[in-house]
């Protein structure tokens, strides 16, 4: 009986030497290793010795399992190393890679970026404000009485009574003149909101780029100097633009800024891109900057309206719809 057990030993080893591939391991392993296996059978003989004897056999069936498992281990990780080799061997390195698709930046992105460095190059910095805000840097601080119409919660997505999403980058404004002393020279882009019903021009939530200078002896000279050298660049040379005399509770006087817009079939309309003006002495005197000394302009224009001037689009929808074949012109 126990050179049986040898023998099996002797047979398992023998026929290792011919499993070369993830078949002859399983056939291998169901033959002698499996629940019905001869070496699992081997084991359970181990009870019929007589007494005496079960010690020995016992040990002699262990050696014999020991090593077929150990051996059969050892054949299976070199199997399944050269398969490995053979899959590596199987991958040109030469081959031309699979193009990755990049994206790349929103065209509204885009156009922050070029009007952040266009300012830049002017000598403006950068400045950002929440898009949660309180009464004081929204209306308060900007000379919006508490029962201007500009207030009614019907225009102004209010968060409870006295926080709203802004609804303008002006509070940008008062937050850098809290924080800052003249000479002031900063543009802030942003999201600003409003419950707007969408169309064409309109969106609930759309981007403002705000300006703001203050210095001794500021003048609208400045302003009007400052726009034109923008809209020059930003649009080109030719570009017609007007100031239109307007009101806003933060600046005195205060303008619109048209841009003339030229469509595909060659009709002119003068467009609106936002607001500007002097900085009314109030804003000085709730921020604590001298008002008999400083004078300031301001400005604040849409974003998208400038995109839309500039690259002839004219549903501002598109640029909210994130349609990858619109988006992928710019
Ligand atoms: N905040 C105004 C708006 O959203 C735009 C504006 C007008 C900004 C005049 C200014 C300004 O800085 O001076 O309609």
């Amino acid at each position: 009986m126990l050179e049986q057990f040898e023998k099996i030993g002797q047979d398992a080893l023998a026929e290792l030497k011919d499993v070369k591939n993830a078949a002859s391991i399983e056939n291998f392993r169901l033959k002698y290793l499996s629940r019905k296996g001869l070496v699992t059978q081997m084991l359970s003989q181990v009870g019929q010795f007589p007494p005496d004897q079960r010690p020995a056999a016992g040990q002699i069936a262990n050696q014999v399992k020991k090593k077929v498992i150990a051996e059969f281990e050892q054949v299976k990780n070199s199997v399944a190393q050269a398969q490995a080799g053979k899959t590596a061997e199987l991958i040109d390195v030469t081959l031309p890679g699979v193009p990755v698709n990049i994206g790349r930046p929103h065209l509204i992105t885009q156009t922050i970026n070029e009007l952040l460095e266009l300012f830049g190059r002017m000598g403006f910095s950068v400045a950002r404000g929440p898009e949660v805000e309180d009464e004081w840097h929204n209306f308060v601080a900007l000379n919006i009485p508490p029962h201007h119409p500009a207030r009614d919660p019907m225009d102004n997505f209010y968060i409870d009574d006295k926080t709203l999403l802004r609804t303008q980058t002006s509070t940008i404004q008062i937050r850098v003149m809290e924080k800052n002393k003249p000479p002031i020279r900063v543009v802030a882009p942003g999201r600003v909101y409003r419950p707007d019903t969408v169309d064409a021009t309109h969106m609930f939530m759309f981007y403002q780029l705000e300006a703001l200078v203050v210095d001794e002896d500021v003048s609208m000279v400045d302003l009007k100097t400052t726009i034109d050298q923008f809209i020059h660049a930003f649009f080109g040379p030719d570009t017609k633009w007007r100031f239109r005399p307007s009101f806003f509770p933060f600046t005195e006087p205060s303008a619109e800024v048209d841009v003339l817009w030229i469509d595909r079939n060659g009709k002119e309309t003068w467009v609106e891109m936002g607001g500007c003006g002097m900085v009314d002495p109030n804003v000085f005197d709730a921020v604590g900057i001298d008002s008999e000394k400083y004078t300031g302009w301001a400005f604040g224009f849409g974003i998208e309206r400038l995109a839309m001037r500039k690259y002839g689009i004219d549903d501002i929808r598109l640029l909210f719809e994130n349609d990858l074949r619109f988006l992928k012109q710019f």
